[in-house]
């Protein structure tokens, strides 16, 4: 199997008052496999979204490594991070706050586009656009509307149809369908799966939710306290999880 993300032992510390650090990633490592889902769980607090951003280098490490397609990215400039910005898309928990209110969905996925100029003319453009529109189930006359014009699952159909637009080799889900309704949640997640098989995408799906991941991935690493306690492949997690802190969030879920 190739590895799309590689990192090693990174860790993140902010600071907290004027003498305190506190270690939000401590000594994680983690590799990210091309093609599959990899499901990060645990509870609010234990260093998801930091480890995401990490591994996104939207924030730097304070130690350790990161590579992308075996390219250590972790000391590169802005500039030298360009290429792979592009690769690596985020689809966030809230598009209400995500996306710009001002902005009707055609410009919203039309962004990205222009942003890395995918194409030479607005015909192509507003055809990408369309192709995208299906993808996400959307209908046409979506286009001309502005966000609080949809439901939220709509919202969210949004979100990914302009993450994906650009063809990224990883999409970053961090707590995306945790705002929704169970319902609209599994219609999301299905959409999920649909594009991964489309697009080869590789995806990181994090989730405070050991539940909405066993739909969803073909791993899952549970984090706690800034450290990764136990990853197994889904199936073997739910069945037999090792770690006692694993336990504790299966015996959490409703109905087991
Ligand atoms: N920019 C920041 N400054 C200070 N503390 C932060 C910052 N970002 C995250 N934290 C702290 O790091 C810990 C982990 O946060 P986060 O990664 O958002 O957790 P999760 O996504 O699992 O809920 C939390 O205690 C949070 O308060
Ligand atoms: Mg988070």
């Amino acid at each position: 199997m190739q590895t799309l993300i590689s990192a090693r032992n990174i860790k993140k510390s902010f600071r907290i008052g004027r003498k305190k650090r506190f270690l939000a990633v401590n000594d994680v490592s983690l590799d990210i496999f091309k093609g599959e889902t990899l499901a990060l769980v645990g509870e609010s607090g234990s260093g998801k979204s930091t480890l995401a951003k990490l591994l996104m280098r939207l924030i730097k490490a304070d130690e350790g490594s990161i590579a992308f397609e075996g390219q250590e990215i972790e000391e590169l400039s802005e500039k030298e991070m360009l290429p792979f910005r592009r690769e690596m898309q985020l689809v966030f928990q809230d598009p209400a706050s995500s996306l710009d209110p001002r902005m009707n969905v055609r410009d919203i996925i039309a962004e990205p586009l222009e942003t890395w100029k995918v194409y030479d003319s607005r015909e192509k453009t507003d055809e990408r656009i369309m192709e995208l529109l299906d993808m996400v189930e959307l209908k046409e006359d979506s286009l001309k509307r502005y966000p609080r014009q949809f439901s939220g699952g709509q919202r969210q159909r949004i979100s990914i149809a302009r993450a994906i637009a650009v063809n990224p080799k990883l999409l970053v889900c961090d707590e995306s369908v945790s705002a929704l309704d169970v319902c609209v949640q599994a219609q999301i997640l299905n959409l999920l799966k649909k594009l991964k098989q489309e697009m080869d995408l590789t995806c990181l799906f994090i989730s405070h939710d050991l539940s909405v991941v066993s739909f969803i991935a073909d791993r899952v690493c549970v984090m706690k306290d800034g450290e990764i306690c136990e990853t197994a492949p889904g199936e073997k997690l739910f069945k037999s999880p090792e770690h006692e802190y694993t336990r504790y969030l299966l015996s959490s879920i409703p109905g087991q």
